[in-house]
């Protein structure tokens, strides 16, 4: 068995990961493969305009590119170079025939397997990075190891075989170098069998690092298979979950007098509870949560548990409510009529510190206030591009790098994403550019809400 490895998928998984495993794996060679040309293209560019951003990537892939990480769309000849193969492909949320807007459509998975399966010239270990259902390591697998029988039942044993793990990914996007570099855990489920165990083995030594260097044993967690593939789906439901309590108390605390920032900071000491995934917004967004949940709904339904499908399915409900609330808070605050009034949208990624708009909150509000006839001006340090094309056809829309031209003549600014440069504006100015009242909804509590008072502002927040 080499120590190579190649990744199929160079998206937001494959690509960080994969750079990061280079980095602290400098005797091994790592490949990063994508059928997409423009994306392989993207992360070679001599300019390092890589296809995601995400802080500190660019100077781990100057690092380590064209040293020991390699990005390529030749999956056949990378495939023959390596025996450990990670998949990274996407997973998306199933949009057509059974279990449509629930269940995780896995063609690029099977896509991938048959890929894998032809080209193997020697035993691979394959190794899900994707987030998938459970169980679909076994359905892997019976593509993988077809037709080649049993070397302990006497027959076949031919030809090249595969031994499937599972190695789920807890990154964060905005902070993946940082996770990657020091994770909480990381997890590695395989089967029990003797080349099961080998095979765990060998991906606990990529993590280590070379000489030990990287994640500490007692990090690298080790399970059966099955249990591997749903702590992904149940972390992130559990994650998932805390936003939508918080978001829920979020409601009350605007309607009582209570402030959900106080009430998080006081719930958050017990220990039990903790202080982390407390803050209230405008909903959860990025391309897992709501992927992840849904599938796990439709894992329940499958297995005939409908009263525990219902009960994460109320978490999705309550993020949706949460951004449809935003806009009826809106609608009140500006005297019951939006249309053809200017509102400037702070910020547009689902989160700070990325790119990614893939189900950010600020895409359905958007699209809500659209509907109201709102003349949009959207403003996002990293997510224009992005942007510009999830919401391509909707008239009415306008894009604007600089937030003080967003704002010009605006009647209210809209704050989306908490990113950094918000709070640092010269809110003075923002304010007298404005059509008056001037109204600021910060839906992530990031300004200073009493300084913009101070200025004029009516100001709104979430849970106050
Ligand atoms: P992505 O869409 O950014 O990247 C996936 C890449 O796979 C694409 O570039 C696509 O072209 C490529 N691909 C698809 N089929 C292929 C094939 N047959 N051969 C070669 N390349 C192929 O997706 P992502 O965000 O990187 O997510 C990938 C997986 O990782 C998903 O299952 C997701 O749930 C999981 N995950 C993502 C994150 C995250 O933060 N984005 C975190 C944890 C887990
Ligand atoms: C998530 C998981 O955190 C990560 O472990 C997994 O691998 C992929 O999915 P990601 O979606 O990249 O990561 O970002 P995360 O920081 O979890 O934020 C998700 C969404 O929840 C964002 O829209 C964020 O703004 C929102 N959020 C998060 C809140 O509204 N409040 C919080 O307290 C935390």
């Amino acid at each position: 068995m080499n120590k190579n490895i190649v990744c199929i998928g160079a998206g937001y998984i494959g690509g960080p990961t994969m750079a990061v495993i280079a980095k602290m794996n400098p005797d091994r060679k790592v490949y990063v493969c994508d059928i997409n040309k423009k994306r392989i293209a993207a992360w070679n560019s001599w300019n390092y305009e890589l296809p995601i951003y995400e802080p500190g990537l660019v100077d781990v892939v100057k690092e380590v590119r064209g040293k020991n990480l390699f990005f390529t769309t030749d999956i056949k000849s990378a495939v023959k170079k390596c025996d450990i193969v990670f998949v990274g492909v996407n997973t998306p949320t199933k949009m057509f025939g059974r279990g449509a807007g629930r269940a995780s459509d896995l063609q690029f998975w099977e896509a991938t397997a048959r890929e894998i399966k032809g080209y193997a010239d020697g035993d691979k270990i394959v190794v899900e990075k994707s987030t998938l259902p459970v169980r679909t390591a076994a359905a892997m697998e019976a593509i993988l190891n077809e037709g080649r029988g049993k070397r302990e039942e006497g027959r076949g044993g031919e030809g090249p075989r595969f031994t499937v793990l599972s190695n789920p990914e807890f990154l964060a996007e905005g902070t993946a170098i940082k996770d990657l570099l020091s994770p909480d855990r990381v997890l590695i489920g395989g089967p029990e069998t003797p080349e099961g165990k080998a095979a765990v083995g060998e991906i606990c030594d990529i993590y280590a690092g070379k000489d030990g260097k990287w994640v500490a044993r007692s990090k690298i967690l080790t399970t059966n298979v099955w249990s591997a593939e749903l702590t992904k789906l149940a972390a992130n439901a559990m994650l998932a979950q805390r936003v939508s309590s918080v978001n829920a108390l979020a409601g009350l605390c605007e309607a009582t007098g209570a402030d959900i920032d106080e009430v998080a900071r006081v719930m958050g000491a017990d220990r039990r509870i903790g202080s982390k995934f407390l803050k209230a917004g405008p909903g959860f967004g990025g391309s897992c949560f709501k992927k992840d949940v849904l599938n796990l709904v439709y894992l329940c339904e499958t297995f005939g548990l409908h009263t525990a499908a219902e009960y994460w399915s109320g978490v999705i409900k309550m993020n949706d409510h949460q951004q449809e609330r935003i806009v009826s808070r809106l609608f009140k605050a500006m005297f019951n009529t939006l249309a053809n009034k200017k509102i400037a949208m702070f910020g547009f990624a689902f989160k700070a510190d990325t790119g990614d708009t893939r189900e950010t909150p600020a895409g359905y509000v958007a699209r809500l206030l659209n509907e109201e006839h709102v003349r949009l001006a959207i403003t996002d340090p990293k997510a224009i591009e992005n942007g510009k094309r999830d919401l391509a056809g909707l008239d009415g829309i306008t894009w604007e790098k600089d937030p003080y031209k967003a704002a010009k003549d605006a009647d209210a600014v809209l704050l989306m994403t908490d990113w950094k440069e918000y709070p640092a504006l010269d809110w003075g100015k923002v304010f007298k550019s404005m059509r008056k009242p001037a109204l600021v909804f910060d839906t992530r509590n990031c300004l200073d809400a009493a300084a913009l008072k101070r200025l004029g502002f009516r100001v709104l927040n979430v849970g106050k």
